[in-house]
């Protein structure tokens, strides 16, 4: 077997920056050296005492780059792609304009597997290395997700969409069929190499409750798999919840009664929660997507991030781009709307807290921080590599060094989430191989 070098700067997180200070967090090496065995971290270290300790093996030199952890997207939607940056309506009509006529082409399994792979591609083109992903109704485009998604290798958490009603006869399934279909794609896909299965109800208003009922019975019966769906985005929404479900204590109750609110239960959106419905997540440890692009795009509202992340009833968080009602696939211009909806609410985000969140705090908030997150020893190699001089002006802004110091480090950091985009993924690893590399960059040492 081999061992593999990487020489670069280093960024990743030892524990959460929104409870303790940044110095206790940070962990950032200038110059340090990332020594990968067979797709796993064996050591990560300062450049100058590693290189000793392994003087026999192959180093990849990316001086002037930063390594941090591949970015985790906590939620978003593969048949979508097609769609992104549709016109003019919020949630409910969007869904029906838009959205469902979308969907349906997805009944097709060649189609649905031509977008996955463009879908997968996009995602590795922007430094993504973990998703949870939203297919279709149809079985077919779960087959033809997690088909692609294997052959990358890819770490992917996806599920049936379940629906079956207030939607078009073409995309709506039973609560019978979905508990059936959604039983064998676990049977099927749930934990083959790096594949996870979630439980996916739409959200309240396209599941009937017998239809809920059943997504918990499954989650019960297969307790190490996740449950995924949508809470709280929009006020028109919230106030149809409310007449579906009339004796429920709200929209999170809906899901809570039936089973559906643990702690592999990952909630989208959760923009209208009231307090109570923020301790209930923490208690429950469940954990919420934050989609800034996508609710400023669908006019939804402003997260409470400071909320989520209060110490008295912590919620784990993690950034989502939700394509196709977000408006990019990078999760570095998500970060940074991240910051300017904190900043609406004078709660700023720091740049290290966003990087936290991109990082450690998804691998977090499902629950796979024994896996991914951070590049402590035996964990999963997977990485990003990050350009802060792709162009003119970043070069204008940046110095060709990064900085010794964790405060003047922490400025340029910031210039990638505010100024940020796919030009600043330089390239991509999968369990320590190439999984994507910006093309025509004759710099790059892998293209010499
Ligand atoms: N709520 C239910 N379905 C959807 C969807 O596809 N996108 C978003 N943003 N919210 C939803
Ligand atoms: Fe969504």
């Amino acid at each position: 077997y081999s061992l593999k070098g990487f020489r670069a700067a280093f960024l990743d997180f030892t524990d959460d920056p929104f409870y303790t200070t940044e110095t206790e967090s940070v962990r950032y090496l200038p110059d340090g050296l990332l020594v990968v065995e067979q797709g796993k971290v064996k050591e990560l270290g300062e450049y100058q005492t590693l290189q000793a300790k392994y003087s026999q093996i192959e180093i990849i030199d990316y001086s002037g780059y930063l390594i941090s952890p591949g970015f985790i997207d906590l939620h978003l939607h593969f048949p979508q792609t097609e769609m992104i940056a549709a016109y003019g309506e919020q949630l409910l009509e969007w869904l029906n304009k838009y959205t469902f006529p979308t969907e349906r082409k997805f009944q097709d399994k060649t189609y649905a597997q031509q977008v996955a792979s463009l879908f997968l591609d996009e995602l590795l083109r922007n430094g993504t290395t973990t998703a949870v992903v939203f297919t279709a109704v149809f079985p077919e485009s779960v087959d033809a997700f997690f088909t692609e998604a294997q052959r990358r290798n890819l770490r992917a958490i996806a599920g049936k969409v379940m629906m079956d009603r207030h939607a078009p006869d073409y995309l709506t399934d039973t609560p019978e069929s979905a508990y059936q279909d959604s039983k064998e794609l676990i049977q099927k896909w749930h934990n083959q190499d790096r594949l996870l299965y979630a439980i996916t109800p739409r959200f309240a208003i396209t599941s009937s409750e017998a239809q809920l009922r059943l997504a918990g019975k499954l989650l019960a019966e297969f307790p190490d798999v996740y449950l995924h769906t949508h809470l709280s985005e929009n006020q028109n929404e919230v106030a149809w919840v409310k007449e579906l479900f009339p004796d429920c204590n709200g929209y999170l109750d809906v899901y809570d009664r039936l089973g559906l609110v643990g702690e592999r239960s990952i909630f989208a959106h959760c923009v209208q929660l009231t307090d109570l419905e923020f301790n209930r997540l923490s208690a429950a440890q469940s954990a919420i997507a934050f989609c800034p692009t996508s609710n400023l795009f669908l006019g939804s509202g402003l997260f409470k991030l400071h909320q989520a992340k209060k110490s008295e009833y912590p919620v784990k968080v993690g950034f989502a781009t939700d394509v196709g009602a977000g408006t990019s696939f990078s999760l570095l211009q998500t970060a940074g709307e991240g910051y300017k909806v904190t900043q609406l609410q004078h709660q700023p985000l720091s740049p290290f807290q966003a990087f936290f969140l991109l990082t450690l705090g998804g691998a977090r908030a499902l629950s796979l921080d024994d896996k991914i997150g951070n590049f402590d020893t035996g964990k999963e190699a997977d990485f990003v590599v990050l350009d802060f001089r792709p162009t003119p002006l970043m070069q204008f802004r940046n110095p060709p060094q990064l900085p010794p110091t964790l405060d003047a480090f922490s400025e340029q950091l910031f210039t990638l989430m505010i100024l940020g985009s796919d030009r600043n993924i330089r390239a991509t690893y999968i369990l320590g191989e190439l999984a994507c590399d910006r093309q025509n960059n004759p710099e790059n040492p892998l293209n010499k």
